[in-house]
Formats: structure tokens, C-alpha cells, sequence
């Protein structure tokens, strides 16, 4: 590793291009926009950590995926992210025997390379870890910073996500292709005084420290990535339940939270309504 950082460095220095002369000792092992089928995501366990403070998020990605035509390589979309840790172990085995894979990027086609240093047998089940680091995002997509002011002119700062079409993959390595549906279990980790909602229930609060709480949500159904969402604020709700007893909230900024009626009670209406018209029940217990 150290000899192969050494060869890295020289070629830096002596090459004006020192991404050229990574490409050549390192190819990325896929030239395609579209990912391989050969590896197919199973299931998620994404923590998310963001900071309201610094603007900045750490993560963790666990994926479990099925290797359907072995492979020592696994590709994946990671956008904007700065991965520090990647390790892979088989689903069935102990997170002990966990080995570390080296990272590859593609940055035109958003992809990254993970590398591992056996092959990847055919049939079997097996979880990789990410851990990474990146910035809230500026715009209103992927997973971005927002701002509202109180009526004293307090600027307050939230975290919210809008991952259509391609931007799950800038909060998240992930194979971010809708056709790639999963199982998702999302934690995420707040100030106390915040409050974090994402696609399922909250199953429990766990308290880490004094100034940080662990908020963990049911599995989700399977689903495509950019349909994964969650934010971080200190909203208030306003809650109803539908004739089936599907609870409805509307979220709002604190000193708006009383306008929120006409939109809960529309809301709850719709969804009755709906679920006669189409004949299809709403498939969540909360929305
Ligand atoms: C992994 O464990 C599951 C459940 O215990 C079992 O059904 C499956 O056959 C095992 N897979 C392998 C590849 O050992
Ligand atoms: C986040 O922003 C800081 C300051 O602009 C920058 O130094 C850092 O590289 C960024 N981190 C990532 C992962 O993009
Ligand atoms: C955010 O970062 C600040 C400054 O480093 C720290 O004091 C605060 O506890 C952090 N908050 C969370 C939720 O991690």
C-alpha cells in the first residue's frame, strides 16, 4: 500500500496530469452510466448526523446487496461526498471479520468503485459500510440547508432532503437508480431541541450525550432511493387521523403552526377520498 502511495506521489510530481496517471495504475473497473445488474442492493441502515451549526453532515451507509455474477468490485453513485471508511463483511458473518476495500472514483458518471481484495461470491449476501463526510447542499435539492425567521428576526436554520431524480447520492453512497428498490432504516442524529421526521414512524429516541439525541424510524418498504427523505427542524405539528386511522400531520415554523388547519383537515379528507376512489389503500401508517 505504502510502496503503491509512493508510485502515486512520483507520478503526481511527474505527470502534469496526476488524475491521468491515477486512471492508468488504477482503471475504474465500469464505463458505463448505468450500473452493473450483477450486484443488487437488498437493504439500507443509513445514521445520518448533520449540523445545523457547521452546515455540515457525517454518515454511515450500511448496504446489504446480493452478488448475482462474481465480482470484486462493487459501483455504486456517490456525489459531492467525502468517503473516509468502506469495509465489507458477508451478511452471515461476524462484523468482525469486516475487511477494508479500496475506493475508486468516477466523478463525470457519479459513481464510485469499491474494491475488495477477495472476489465476491455468487449467491451470497454481503454488507458494506460507508462512512463518509460532506457540506449541506446551497441549492433545494439534494440534502440541503434552509432558513426561516421568528417574528423577533431570528434566523433559524433546518435540514431538509428533495432527492429526485439523481440527488439521493449526494446524502448517501447508494446504487441510485429507481429501479434499484430497497428496504430503508434511517437514523438521525439532532440537537435535543430539534426535531427529526423522515419517511416512517419513530420507533425510539435514544439520548448519545447531553447535546445529542438518536432518533431511530421503522423500516420502510421497498422503495427507490430518491424517495428516501428526512428533515431536521424545530417545527410544531398539528395531527389527525383518516377513517382508517392513518395519522396525518402538518409541520410548520412555530409562530405558523395555527394556519396549519385547513391544510390537516383538507389533507385527512384527500386521503379518504382517495383510497375510495382508486380502491387502493394508502400503503404507510403515517403520512
Ligand atoms: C445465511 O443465513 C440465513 C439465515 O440464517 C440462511 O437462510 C442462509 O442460507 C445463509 N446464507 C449463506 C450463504 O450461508
Ligand atoms: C465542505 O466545505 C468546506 C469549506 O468550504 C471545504 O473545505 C470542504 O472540503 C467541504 N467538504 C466536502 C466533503 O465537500
Ligand atoms: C454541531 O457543532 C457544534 C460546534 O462544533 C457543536 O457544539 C454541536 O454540539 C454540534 N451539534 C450536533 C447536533 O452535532
Amino acid at each position: 500500500m505504502f510502496l503503491l502511495l509512493s508510485i502515486l506521489i512520483f507520478l503526481c510530481y511527474s505527470e502534469t496530469s496526476c488524475s491521468l496517471a491515477r486512471d492508468e495504475s488504477n482503471p475504474f473497473p465500469w464505463n458505463k452510466i448505468r450500473l452493473p445488474k450483477h450486484v443488487v442492493p437488498i437493504h439500507y441502515d443509513l445514521l445520518i448526523h448533520p449540523n445545523l451549526t457547521t452546515l455540515s453532515f457525517t454518515g454511515l451507509s450500511k448496504i446489504e446487496i446480493l452478488i448475482t455474477q462474481q465480482t470484486s468490485s462493487v459501483i455504486l453513485h456517490s456525489k459531492y461526498l467525502h468517503i473516509t471508511k468502506t469495509t465489507i463483511h458477508k451478511a452471515n458473518d461476524s462484523v468482525d471479520t469486516a475487511k477494508g476495500m479500496m475506493v475508486l472514483e468516477h466523478p463525470t458518471f457519479e459513481q464510485i468503485a469499491l474494491v475488495s481484495t477477495e472476489p465476491l461470491q455468487v449467491g451470497h449476501s454481503y454488507i458494506i459500510s460507508i462512512e463518509y463526510s460532506a457540506n449541506l447542499s446551497d441549492s433545494f435539492h439534494g440534502f440541503y440547508k434552509s432558513t426561516y425567521r421568528t417574528l423577533e428576526g431570528e434566523i433559524r436554520v433546518l435540514a431538509s432532503t428533495h432527492f429526485e431524480a439523481t440527488a439521493a447520492r449526494t446524502a448517501f453512497p447508494c446504487f441510485d437508480e429507481p429501479a434499484l428498490k430497497a428496504t430503508f432504516a434511517i437514523k438521525i442524529r439532532r440537537d435535543p431541541k430539534h426535531l427529526a421526521l423522515s419517511n416512517m414512524p419513530l420507533v425510539k429516541s435514544v439520548n448519545i450525550n447531553e447535546w445529542l439525541t438518536e432518533d431511530q424510524f421503522d423500516i420502510s418498504v421497498k422503495m427507490s432511493t430518491y424517495l428516501v427523505a428526512f428533515i431536521i427542524s424545530d417545527f410544531k405539528s398539528a395531527t389527525k387521523r383518516t377513517l382508517r386511522g392513518i395519522k396525518v400531520s402538518v409541520y410548520a415554523v412555530p409562530h405558523k403552526i395555527k394556519q396549519a388547519e385547513y391544510a390537516l383537515d383538507a389533507a385527512v379528507k384527500l386521503l379518504d377520498f382517495y383510497e375510495e376512489y382508486f380502491g387502493i389503500l394508502y400503503p404507510l401508517p403515517k403520512q
